[in-house]
Parts: structure tokens; C-alpha cells; sequence
């Protein structure tokens, strides 16, 4: 005869069940963040700058008012603003639980471990840096499918990731700023990028990408920053469609074996360009005369490529000119003569191992910045202007290797307190350096 008090094994079960489920509701719908926190706090060894998260201190709301950490209006933690901080260990997973996290920044600390999918949990995230850390082992592939829909910063910068880009990042489309720069990201990039069409900087130097540089990316129309130096790209063009990027402001292409072909062609709309890096490559053809006409330009950096004809003219009106950075190309003609007399900040000026002619500027330091000029082997001819013997602020004069003449003037060294370099070997030059 069964006894009417004895639980089947089954019904036990479905009271544990209905126990823990219960327990879950409790816990969704009264967070204790604070526990929550604290958890955290635990995980990472109870690191020093945490010391004021405490349980004495978790009075209703209190939480709110730990250092680094931001609520909204509802008392929900929205904002963990942990950048260096010495903080150690792997994102523990209780990090999950805060529901509203909008703002995660845990950069410049010794993050371990690999990317933490718990983060997926936070569908409000829109900001995550876990830049400078040690984190590591590949993305996960579906990274784009996990992280909530609203992510507009995605900072990893200077990590230990490997393995490819995942191409499911193409499904963060509110994407703004995706850095993943210096880790060891293998690969090509995926053409689905060009759906990211609010991205504003793409990030990705310094890693061992490879392949080409898609096309796509010139569909990128908010794109201001683009950065893809030093990755061993198989030998290919910059795709055109970059010199139509509008907006696009910064332009980092350099050490990644790019070749053939001249580098602009029609269609060139990036007006708004203030650095254009694509030194250490193979590229030939000339220097297109409408780099002169980027009125923001500040950093044109072009050294070590094969690139020949003459320096536009034009290259000497920019006023906002900085560095101009032309060393082992093919280059002749002359340096444009009023270099320097329209940029006012012009500092540095490199133009090494070519085979340019005629005179050195004599308005490189009338802006009063001017810092480095380095022309050795050269077929520079002429004396050295007046204004460069003048020149205050001189910390760098190479010209050695060149067909220079005339008297050494006599105020080259004086009144130049910076100087530390100057070399005027293998010239005609007559007289002496006191
Ligand atoms: C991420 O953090 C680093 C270091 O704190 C900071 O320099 C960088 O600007 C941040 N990145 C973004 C996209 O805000
Ligand atoms: C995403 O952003 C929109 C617009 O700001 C907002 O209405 C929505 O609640 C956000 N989604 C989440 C999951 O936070
Ligand atoms: C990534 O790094 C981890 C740990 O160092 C290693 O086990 C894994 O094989 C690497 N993956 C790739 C694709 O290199
Ligand atoms: C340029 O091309 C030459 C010959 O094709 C190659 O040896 C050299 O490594 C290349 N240089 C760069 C910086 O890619
Ligand atoms: C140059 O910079 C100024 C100041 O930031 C800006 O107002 C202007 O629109 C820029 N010009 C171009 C062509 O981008
Ligand atoms: C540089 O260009 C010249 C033609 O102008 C070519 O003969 C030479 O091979 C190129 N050098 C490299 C390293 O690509
Ligand atoms: C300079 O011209 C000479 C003679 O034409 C040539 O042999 C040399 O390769 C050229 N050097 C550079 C850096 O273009
Ligand atoms: C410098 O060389 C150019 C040709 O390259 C020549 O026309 C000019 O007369 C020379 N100037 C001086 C001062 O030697």
C-alpha cells in the first residue's frame, strides 16, 4: 500500500525546480547590485583602488556612490569607469548581472583571460575599452551577435587577441570606434566591414593581417580615421575608393608592402585629410599635385617608397604643414622654394636619399617652430640660406652628400642652443664651423 505521504521522486524534483525558479525571479527583479559588485571586487583580490566598495557601505543606493562606479536616475548601475587601476584577473562573470551597464571601461590595467561573453548579458552596453591589458586567445564568432545592438565603442587596443576579425562584428551597426590595434589578429579584414556605415575610426595596425585591403572599406562614408599600418598585406594597391572618403581625416598605412600603381587616381574627394602616413611601402608613380591642396594637412609622411617626378609646388603653400617626411624615394626636381613661408608651424623636414636638385628653401624656420631638416644625399646646390644658419630653434642640420657651395655662414651654431646634430660633410662649401 503506498503511503499518501511519501513525495515521488518526481515531484521533488519539480519542487526544486519551481524553488530555483523562484529564486531566479527574486534575483531579476530586485538586483542587488551592490552583491554584485562586491562579488567582483572579490574576483579581482580585493584590489586597493576598491578598497571603499564595502559591505558596510551598501545601505540601499549606496553602491551608487562607490568611486568608479555611475547610476542612472533608477539606482541601476549604468557606468564602471575602472581605467587604470591595478586591477588584476579575468572579467569575472558577475559582471553579466549588471543589467543596465551602459559604460565599461576597464583599460591600462592587467586584465587576463579571454573575451568575456558574460558582457552579453548587458544589452544596454554601448561603450566597452579593455584597452592595454592582457587579455587574450581569439574573438568569439559570434561577438557582433552577442554584445547588445546599441555598442558604438569597441576598444581592445593592446591585448593578446589571435585568430581572425569575426565577421559577425558587421551586425554592430551603431559601431562608431572599433580599435583592435597591436595584438596578433591574423587574416584578412572582412569585406562585411563596409556595413558599419556610422563607423568613425577603424583601428586595426599592428597586427599580422593579410590579404589585400578590401574595396569595401571605401563605402565607410563616416569614416574620419583609418589605421592599418604594419600588417604584411600581400603586395596590392590602396584601394581608390579611400580618396573618396569625405570626412576621412587620418590615413595610416604605413610598413605593409603596398605597391604598383600610382597612389591617387580620379575621384580624389579627402579634403579634409590631416595625415597621410603611407611610408615603408613599395609605391610609385608621383606625388599627386592635390596633397597641395589639403588645406588641413599637418603630417604628409611618404619616406621609403619608390615614388618619383618632382615635389608639387603646391606642397610649399599648405599652411598648416608640420612634418614633411619624403626620404628614399626616387624624387627630383627642386624642394618647393616658399616651403615654409606659408606653414607657420612647420618643424620637421626630411627629404634623404633622392635625387633633388637646385636650392634649399630659404623660409623653412620663418614660422619660428622649425626643429629638423635632414637633405643628405641629395644634388642640392647653393649656399645655405641665411634664414637656416639663423634659425634659433635648429636642433638637426644633415646636408652632408650634396653639391653645396659658398662660405659656411658664420652664425651656423651660434645662438642655437637646441642644436645637436649638424653635418655639412662631402659638399663645396668653404670656411669653418667655430
Ligand atoms: C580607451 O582607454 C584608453 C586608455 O585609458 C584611452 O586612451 C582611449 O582613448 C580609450 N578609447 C576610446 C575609444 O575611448
Ligand atoms: C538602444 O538605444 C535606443 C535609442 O537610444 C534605446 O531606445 C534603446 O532602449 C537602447 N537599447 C537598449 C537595449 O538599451
Ligand atoms: C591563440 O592563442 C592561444 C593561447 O596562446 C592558443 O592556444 C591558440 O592556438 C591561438 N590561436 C590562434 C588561431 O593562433
Ligand atoms: C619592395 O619590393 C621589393 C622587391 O619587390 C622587396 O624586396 C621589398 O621587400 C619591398 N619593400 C617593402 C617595404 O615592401
Ligand atoms: C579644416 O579644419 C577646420 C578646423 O577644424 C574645419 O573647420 C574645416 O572644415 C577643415 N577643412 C576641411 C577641408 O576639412
Ligand atoms: C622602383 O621603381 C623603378 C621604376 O621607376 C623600378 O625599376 C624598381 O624596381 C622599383 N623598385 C622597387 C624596390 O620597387
Ligand atoms: C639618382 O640618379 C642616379 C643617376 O640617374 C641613379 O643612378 C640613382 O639611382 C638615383 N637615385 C635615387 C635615390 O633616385
Ligand atoms: C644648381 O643646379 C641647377 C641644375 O640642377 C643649375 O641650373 C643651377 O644653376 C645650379 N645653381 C647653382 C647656384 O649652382
Amino acid at each position: 500500500m503506498a503511503t499518501p505521504h511519501r513525495a515521488s521522486p518526481n515531484c521533488v524534483l519539480l519542487l526544486l525546480v519551481a524553488c530555483l525558479l523562484h529564486h531566479r525571479v527574486a534575483v531579476e527583479s530586485l538586483p542587488d547590485e551592490a552583491g554584485l559588485l562586491l562579488q567582483i571586487k572579490r574576483a579581482w583580490g580585493d584590489p586597493p583602488a576598491l578598497a571603499a566598495w564595502s559591505a558596510d557601505a551598501s545601505a540601499a543606493g549606496a553602491h551608487c556612490r562607490w568611486p568608479y562606479v555611475g547610476c542612472d536616475s533608477a539606482g541601476s548601475v549604468i557606468k564602471l569607469a575602472l581605467a587604470s587601476a591595478n586591477i588584476i584577473g579575468a572579467i569575472p562573470d558577475a559582471v553579466g548581472g549588471l543589467s543596465s551597464l551602459t559604460h565599461l571601461d576597464v583599460s591600462s590595467n592587467s586584465i587576463t583571460g579571454v573575451f568575456p561573453t558574460a558582457l552579453y548579458h548587458c544589452h544596454s552596453l554601448r561603450y566597452l575599452n579593455m584597452s592595454w591589458n592582457d587579455i587574450g586567445g581569439e574573438l568569439p564568432g559570434d561577438i557582433g551577435n552577442g554584445l547588445g545592438a546599441n555598442m558604438s565603442t569597441l576598444d581592445l587596443t593592446f591585448n593578446n587577441f589571435n585568430g581572425t576579425i569575426p565577421a559577425s562584428l558587421s551586425r554592430l551597426r551603431d559601431l562608431q570606434h572599433l580599435a583592435l590595434g597591436w595584438n596578433h589578429l591574423s587574416g584578412s579584414i572582412p569585406k562585411s566591414m563596409s556595413k558599419l556605415q556610422n563607423l568613425r575610426s577603424l583601428m586595426l595596425q599592428e597586427n599580422s593581417l593579410a590579404g589585400t585591403i578590401p574595396a569595401e572599406l571605401g563605402k565607410l562614408t563616416s569614416l574620419q580615421e583609418l589605421g592599418l599600418a604594419n600588417s604584411p598585406f600581400d603586395a596590392g594597391t590602396i584601394p581608390p575608393g579611400i580618396w573618396g572618403l569625405k570626412k576621412l581625416r587620418g590615413l595610416s598605412l604605413c610598413e605593409n608592402q603596398l605597391t604598383a600603381g600610382d597612389v591617387v587616381v580620379d575621384g580624389f574627394a579627402a579634403m579634409s585629410l590631416r595625415m597621410i602616413d603611407v611610408s615603408d611601402n613599395n609605391l610609385t608613380g608621383i606625388i599627386p599635385e592635390v596633397f597641395g591642396h589639403l588645406r588641413n594637412l599637418t603630417y604628409l609622411l611618404l619616406f621609403n617608397n619608390n615614388f618619383s617626378g618632382k615635389i608639387p609646388v603646391s606642397i610649399g603653400l599648405l599652411p598648416l604643414l608640420r612634418i614633411l617626411s619624403l626620404s628614399s624615394n626616387r624624387l627630383t626636381g627642386t624642394l618647393p622654394q616658399e616651403l615654409g613661408k606659408h606653414s607657420l608651424g612647420l618643424s620637421y623636414v626630411y627629404v634623404e636619399d633622392n635625387n633633388l636638385t637646385g636650392q634649399i628653401p630659404q623660409w623653412l624656420c620663418a614660422g619660428g617652430q622649425f626643429e629638423q631638416l635632414g637633405a643628405s644625399n641629395n644634388l642640392l646646390n647653393g649656399s645655405i640660406p641665411v634664414g637656416l644658419a639663423r634659425c634659433h630653434t635648429l636642433q638637426y642640420l644633415d646636408l652632408h652628400s650634396n653639391q653645396l657651395t659658398g662660405d659656411i655662414p658664420g652664425s651656423l651654431g651660434y645662438d642655437m642652443p637646441l642644436l645637436q646634430t649638424l653635418n655639412l660633410a662631402n659638399n663645396e662649401l668653404s670656411g669653418s664651423i667655430c
